[in-house]
């Protein structure tokens, strides 16, 4: 298994650019198997997570193919579709699931096993199962695996749901895109990422209006057909490195990144004592005088502080002046990065979902272990910032997430290199 090697090196100049949206691509791509015509998406990330995504919608039946250097995934689904999602693929990562609502869409029936993912919480099914089911599907829990049908097709509602899950509410719209009459989904997720799933099942010829508020509505239509759409920009990757030159000093600019996407964000960076200027071509960003000041963080559902930059919030603000709260309110188990990061001297209590992160002067490097995806990047920040060499392990999470991390941060002057294992 690779490691990434990282020493602390001063501060940071320069610009990185930001790939497109992992969360949204793997909601894209999926849209794929409502369509006999192809679906072209641009600004595809290259990632792990994409390859599985891959490997699934092949196993289904569907076509997807470039992304070697580039960043344009061509995906047709115009043969016969398999309606059996694999455990063997599903297993390998939760976003899985959004093939459920597709292939109910098109072909009444689908058999999804249960998902695995990330380590963080149990990251149930429940809000998907009754989202479907109020479209008419009916769903069953065999062996492991969901068996859904709509014998008569799908029928559009009104619906519901108990959280504003980001899942649940792209599996809703990929289904009621293709139901008979329309269907509202209030307390819906309002992610940029919605958005974009929105935009592009418009862009195929899809009737919604509404995404990105809590309620939305879509008139169901029998036939969607190609498209070509540019994946949104990934804000939880422009949050990590916008943290870079915030923990190390410097100032680097974020190409692509907008304010919109990363608004609370900015709101929290701003009281830790970091500015951000958003440019022509991206976002500035640089450490204001002084160290960086402690801030309390809550997540929450977007326009919130999300959940997935908690981990690198916490590395910067290991280092803080003062004593900061965080607190977990998305996932139930996602402060195991905590531990890892008090091996490299930070001092964090956790209990329960609030870890209380007590800023030390100065973090030292150490061997430590990535546990989730986002676990292991705040353990690579932190590795910035702290004197000596911090070895991190396990990076095949971070390798889900981030495309070449080491060639990005290595640009802007950080010390950081992968050493490859078996
Ligand atoms: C998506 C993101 C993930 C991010 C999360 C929250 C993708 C591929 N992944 O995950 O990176 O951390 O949003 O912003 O887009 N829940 C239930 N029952 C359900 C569904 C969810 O209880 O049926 C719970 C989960 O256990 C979790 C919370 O709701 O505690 C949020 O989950 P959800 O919004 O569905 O996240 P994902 O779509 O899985």
């Amino acid at each position: 298994m690779d490691s990434i090697i990282v020493r602390g090196n001063g501060p940071l100049h320069g610009q990185i650019p930001i790939a497109g949206a992992k969360n949204a691509c793997l909601a894209l791509m999926p849209a794929t198997l409502l369509s006999e015509e192809p679906l072209t998406l641009t600004n595809a990330p290259r990632l792990s997570d994409i390859r599985t995504m891959t490997e699934l919608l092949a196993s289904l039946g569907a076509e997807v193919t470039g992304l070697q250097d580039g960043k344009v995934l061509a995906t047709s689904c115009h043969g016969e579709i398999n309606p059996v999602a694999d455990y063997d693929i599903v297993r390998k990562m939760r976003a899985s699931n959004l093939v459920l609502g597709p292939l109910l869409a098109r072909l009444g029936h689908a058999v999804v096993s249960l998902p695995g993912g990330c380590a963080i919480g149990a990251r149930p099914m429940d809000i998907h199962i009754d989202a479907l089911s109020a479209l008419g599907a009916e769903i069953e829990l065999k062996e492991g695996y969901l068996h859904a049908k709509a014998l008569g097709g799908l029928r559009g509602a009104v619906h519901e749901m108990r959280f504003a899950s980001v899942g649940a509410t792209e599996n809703f719209l990929m289904a009621a895109v293709l139901a008979k009459g329309s269907s509202v989904l209030k307390n819906a997720a309002r992610e940029p990422e919605i958005v974009d799933l929105a935009r592009c099942l418009r862009a195929m010829g899809a009737e919604i209006e509404g995404e990105g508020s809590s309620t939305i509505t879509i008139q169901g239509v029998d036939r969607l057909h190609g498209a070509t759409h540019p994946v949104v920009t990934d804000r939880i990757e422009l949050g990590t490195y916008m943290l870079a030159p915030a923990i190390c000093g410097g100032e680097v600019e974020c190409l692509g990144g907008k304010i919109e996407l990363v608004e609370s964000f900015c709101e929290k960076l701003d009281a830790a004592g970091v500015s951000v200027e958003e440019t022509a071509t991206g976002l500035k960003v640089k450490r204001k005088n002084g160290r960086i000041r402690a801030v309390d963080v809550v997540t929450e559902p977007f326009p919130g502080f999300p959940t997935d930059l908690q981990a690198q919030m916490m590395a910067l603000l290991a280092t803080a002046e003062g004593t900061s709260v965080l607190e977990e309110k998305i996932f139930e188990n996602r402060f195991m990065h905590a531990p890892e990061l008090m091996r490299m001297g930070a001092r964090i209590e956790v209990q329960g979902g609030q870890a209380t992160v007590h800023g030390v002067e100065k973090l030292k490097g150490a061997r430590v272990m990535a546990t989730d995806l986002r676990a292991s990047v705040s353990l690579i920040l932190a590795g910035l910032a702290a004197e000596g060499e911090t070895v991190v392990s396990r990076v095949y999470h971070l390798d889900r997430g981030y495309e070449r991390v080491e060639e990005k941060l290595g640009a802007v002057g950080a010390k950081i290199e992968r050493v490859k294992g078996e």
